[in-house]
């Protein structure tokens, strides 16, 4: 198997395994594609980037390159975006439970601030009054790949509910703010086209009432992101001409309804820009025959943890037997001591062997961000493919990382 043209059995050699590895061309391809889906002469559309997605600097100058302003949900995101230089006009930061220290880095940076819910513009009031600001809106419903990262609904924990977003907008009238923006972000991995264009309706005939009873000009309105991508099985590829085609002609058709103004439509994905362009190298250390066969990797839920935390099953490709009958049914693990690290149960594939390459596909997305250094297996390293030329963008973990935050001890 080749990545952008490197071998990954030279790219295992080079820099060991587990390996993160990124084609930074396929990246600038999605976000360029995105913009010509979402183009129109009459609407105004903002292009966020969510770096939660995978928040690597590197990736992130892609994005600043590409005109994305950035979506980011912590202090930390909101000093590297701004660090990679990303103007704060260009980034709106939505939180989650958000502290006053969360609330006053945002506001000392002077990005937008979208607020989580009722209570968050009294703590933000504490910190100082920003002239604009967004109530992140829970539409009532919504619609994820699975129910953990479905964000929307009487489930999701995200977002002020419909039912008070009148009084949240008056609230903050009432404390002087004077202009506004509106949000929703109702789900993530999705691959129905027609979910885009119908939640973003429901939206806009909520937003209608608020601006029927308030008389607030909404300046933009953001509906989030959310495009899926086809990561295994039945999974389809999202037509996103026509997602793109479908969602501006009900943003047009009910801002004029509803007499909303000239809002800009804004948009915030992260899966959809980096999830195809990432792929996870690891190497087979053991199989199994036990009870069940397991194919053990040397990567776990420690580098990938998608699927011991949604079940979520990405395509592995073991190098060299990508045209090989699959005639072996079998579990594929990792090294973590918890039963739960396992990527797939009754997968059939090649007859693999010790030393095998095994390819994650699709991880350019919520990968690495979310790796973490459980039983002192570090984090692996980032390899970038820029024209054709692979580049380490981060080094492997070592026990230094871990040691240099330890203290005090006698
Ligand atoms: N904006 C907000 C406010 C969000 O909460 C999210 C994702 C996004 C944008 C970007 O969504 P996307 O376009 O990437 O679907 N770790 C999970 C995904 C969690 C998504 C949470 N919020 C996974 O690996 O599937």
């Amino acid at each position: 198997m080749r990545i952008s043209g490197i071998s990954v059995k030279e790219l295992a050699r080079k820099y060991g395994t587990p390996l993160y590895v990124y084609d930074f061309s396929r990246i600038r391809e999605n976000a360029r594609r995105l913009k010509t889906a979402f183009k129109s002469d009459e609407v105004q559309v903002d292009f966020y980037y969510a770096m939660k997605a995978n928040c690597h600097p590197a990736i992130l100058k892609i994005f600043l390159e590409e005109g994305y302003g950035m979506d980011c949900v912590s202090p930390g995101e909101l000093q590297l975006a701004i660090q990679t230089g990303v103007k704060p006009e260009h980034i709106l930061y939505t939180g989650n439970y958000e502290s006053h220290d969360d609330l006053k880095a945002a506001f000392n940076s002077g990005v937008k601030i979208n607020l989580d819910d009722i209570s968050s513009l009294y703590r933000l009031l504490k910190v100082g009054k920003p002239e604009l600001i967004t109530y992140r809106i829970n539409p009532g419903k919504g619609n994820g790949k699975y129910e953990e990262i479905t964000t929307g609904g009487d489930k999701a924990k995200f977002g002020v509910p419909f039912e008070k977003a009148v009084i949240a907008y008056e609230n903050a009238i009432k404390a002087g703010i004077k202009r506004f923006g509106a949000h929703m972000m109702t789900g993530s991995g999705v691959l129905e086209t027609d979910h885009f264009p119908r939640m973003l309706e429901l939206f806009l005939n909520e937003l209608s009432v608020i601006r029927s009873t308030l008389g607030i000009n909404f300046e933009f309105i953001d509906m989030g992101g959310g495009f899926g991508i086809p990561y295994y099985g039945d999974d389809e590829v999202l037509d996103i001409e026509d997602v793109g085609k479908k969602t501006l002609e009900v943003f047009r058709k009910k801002v004029k309804e509803h007499q909303l103004g000239d809002p800009v439509l804004a948009l915030e994905p992260g899966r959809y820009l980096v999830g195809d362009a990432g792929y996870l190298i690891s190497r087979v250390n053991g199989i199994k025959e036990g009870y069940r066969t397991f194919i053990g990797l040397d990567a776990g839920f420690n580098t990938l943890i998608r699927s011991a935390l949604y079940g979520a099953q990405h395509s592995i490709v073991f190098d060299g037997k990508e045209d090989e009958t699959p005639s072996l049914k079998a579990d594929i693990c990792g090294q973590i001591c918890e039963n739960t690290d396992i990527f797939t149960k009754d997968r059939m594939v090649p007859e693999v062997a010790e030393g095998d390459l095994a390819i994650f596909t699709q991880a350019g997305a919520y990968g690495n961000v979310m790796a973490m250094p459980y039983n002192l297996r570090y984090r692996p390293a980032e390899v970038a493919i820029i024209d054709g030329q692979d580049v380490q963008i981060t080094r492997r973990e070592t026990i230094d990382d871990y040691l240099n935050r330890i203290q005090n001890i006698k």
